[in-house]
């Protein structure tokens, strides 16, 4: 049975200690959860405290960002060993706000990528086209694009630490979701270019989550919003395990 993953993306939500609170409420609402796989990231300034706080439990705790040199003159930047120092156990790279606010491009995330592979951590890729992008007919263009520069930054060995998430720039904290079958074509798009598990990010809620997870190619969700209160978060978990015990 394929287990999902279910990543909650706090982006700059949570300060230490909401995070204690948070983490403390979420390991007993999930307990006892098979067939998935629970992530929460935090934003640097609270990892301590995740990974303090959900220490033998089976959630695990992913940054949301890593600069590619293990260390150097890089005013603002955290390294990928840094974060493995802490118990930090994998990193999103390219999350769509990075690319469209902070210069991001397929060039610097491949970078990223390797970086933290290098330090023996996990990568949630993020790819997706901007609703610009989708109505000139562009989609899978810009995805073969963003998934090449990801596949050629890992190296074999290290492919079984790779995870890509689409998330179609549109459907992140508007409310509006791709539709299953726009999920499942772009989900088949990526896994026919590089076969890796793919989750699916963009306004998942407790409502839709069930149906968007029992797309034959999507293996999880990169949660924003729904991911900060823990009820939510844990009815699309329970969803997950649904779903894993469906295929
Ligand atoms: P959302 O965010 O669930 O609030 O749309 C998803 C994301 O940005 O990863």
């Amino acid at each position: 049975m394929p287990a999902m993953l279910i990543a909650g993306n706090w982006k700059m939500h949570k300060a230490a200690g909401e995070t204690i609170e948070f983490c403390t409420a979420l390991r007993a609402a999930v307990e006892g959860l098979d067939g998935v796989e629970i992530v929460v990231c935090p934003p640097y300034t609270s990892l301590d405290e995740a990974v303090r706080t959900l220490a033998g439990s089976e959630i695990h705790v992913f940054a949301q960002n890593a600069h590619w040199e293990p260390e150097g003159a890089f005013t603002g930047e955290v390294s990928a060993p840094m974060l493995a120092e802490l118990g930090v156990v994998g990193s999103l790279v390219a999350h769509s706000e990075r690319r469209q606010l902070f210069a991001e491009t397929n060039e610097s995330a491949a970078r990223r990528i390797a970086g933290v592979l290098d330090a023996g951590l996990r990568v949630i890729a993020c790819v997706g086209e901007t609703e610009q992008e989708r109505e000139a007919g562009e989609t899978e263009a810009v995805l073969t694009r963003q998934v090449e520069a990801i596949r050629g930054a890992v190296e074999n060995d290290d492919v079984h630490r790779l995870t890509i998430a689409y998330e179609p720039v549109w459907a992140i904290g508007t409310g509006r979701t791709a539709t299953p079958e726009q999920a499942e074509e772009a989900h088949a798009l990526i896994r026919s270019l590089f076969d890796v598990p793919v989750l699916y990010g963009g306004s998942v809620k407790p409502d839709n989550a069930s149906v968007l997870l029992s797309q034959p190619d999507v293996d999880g969700a990169l949660v924003g919003g729904a991911s900060l209160d823990v009820e939510p978060f844990a009815a699309i978990c329970r969803a997950g395990a649904e779903a894993a015990a469906a295929a």
